[in-house]
């Protein structure tokens, strides 16, 4: 079964160095890259990767940053057929700062094209969602264009995906029209307002989740790994045995929700959903930059 994600796509600009600048430093840098990014994308082009037909919904510019996205999108066989070619807009960027000896990073994300998505551009792509057994969405694209999309999803009994990244604010009506979500521990720490470090921590913020209504909830929580929970099941995700270090963790929760979302769509369980998932995040750490650091499905089987 197919996949659909709505997001946004843009250009990032990592740069590496010994430590992430504070406020009002300058630090001398270690090495840039400039790729293919955007929460969105990255789940498009890794959920692709890991083996699942994906229609990816978006809008880009008819730029060189542009072209980049049509680019991945063939290499990896993204149906892009769902992204729009602004000719007004131009295509977004992302400025990235990792420290290259932790993979710890800081992201200022700009939408360009992507962030003038209209509610009319979902009606275009129902058809793919339609299609699709699992949709899923993040937060960059614009709030009520991301609120729309996961109505028509549930109107169509699509199962919905919300990886609520960045955090912000949600109509409490579209709650229970989300069958997985998916915060990393600052989002989650956004919706119940309490900081989450340990696994008791997650536990407690699950339980604050589900009342509000969706029906399962997974808190990733970088090297701890991940906490699943829904009204009959509550497991500790361990992160994946990898045999390369970690290098930059910049699109590993992109990773996770792409992975979360192929296992599902082909039945798997949930127990082996966060086996793929986790496995899917944490192999795309060991190699730098973002949709480009996604692995292949048979990387992935391979440290199952
Ligand atoms: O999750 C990582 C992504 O967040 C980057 O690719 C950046 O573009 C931002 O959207």
């Amino acid at each position: 079964m197919s996949i659909s994600v709505l997001g946004i796509f843009v250009a990032d600009l990592a740069f590496f160095g010994e430590k992430i600048p504070s406020e009002g430093e300058t630090i001398i840098g270690k090495k840039y890259i400039i790729g293919p990014g955007g929460k969105g994308s990255n789940q498009a082009v890794a959920a692709a990767k890991a083996g699942a037909k994906t229609y990816f919904i978006s809008k880009i510019g008819d730029d060189h940053f542009g072209s980049m996205a049509k680019k991945i999108y063939d290499e990896s066989e993204v149906d892009y057929s769902n992204v729009i070619i602004s000719k007004e807009h131009s295509t977004g960027a992302a400025g990235i700062l990792v420290n290259k000896n932790s993979g710890a990073n800081s992201i200022n994300v700009v939408p360009g094209a992507a962030g003038e998505l209209q509610i009319s551009d979902i009606d275009k792509a129902t058809d793919s969602i339609k299609k699709s057994s699992i949709f899923l969405t993040q937060l960059e694209a614009p709030l009520e264009v991301v609120m729309y999309s996961i109505k028509v999803a549930n109107q169509h009994l699509v199962k919905t995906i919300l990886n609520p990244a960045p955090a912000a604010s949600i109509d409490k009506e579209i709650f229970s029209m989300v069958d997985y979500f998916t915060p990393n521990e600052t989002e989650a720490s956004y919706y119940v307002n309490h900081p989450i470090e340990t696994i008791d921590d997650a536990k407690q913020a699950s339980k604050k989740i589900l009342e509000m209504g969706v029906k399962n909830v997974i808190i990733t929580l970088g090297e701890k790994g991940a906490y699943f929970e829904n009204k009959n099941e509550q497991h500790i995700v361990s992160k994946a045995n990898l045999d390369n270090p970690i290098l930059d963790t910049t699109g590993a929760g992109d990773a996770f929700n792409a992975g979360l979302a192929v296992a599902l769509s082909e039945g798997k369980n949930i127990k082996e959903s966060l086996n793929f998932a986790s496995a899917t995040a944490g192999l795309s750490a060991t190699k730098f930059g973002t949709a480009n650091s996604m692995p292949l499905r048979d990387e992935i089987e391979k440290i199952l």
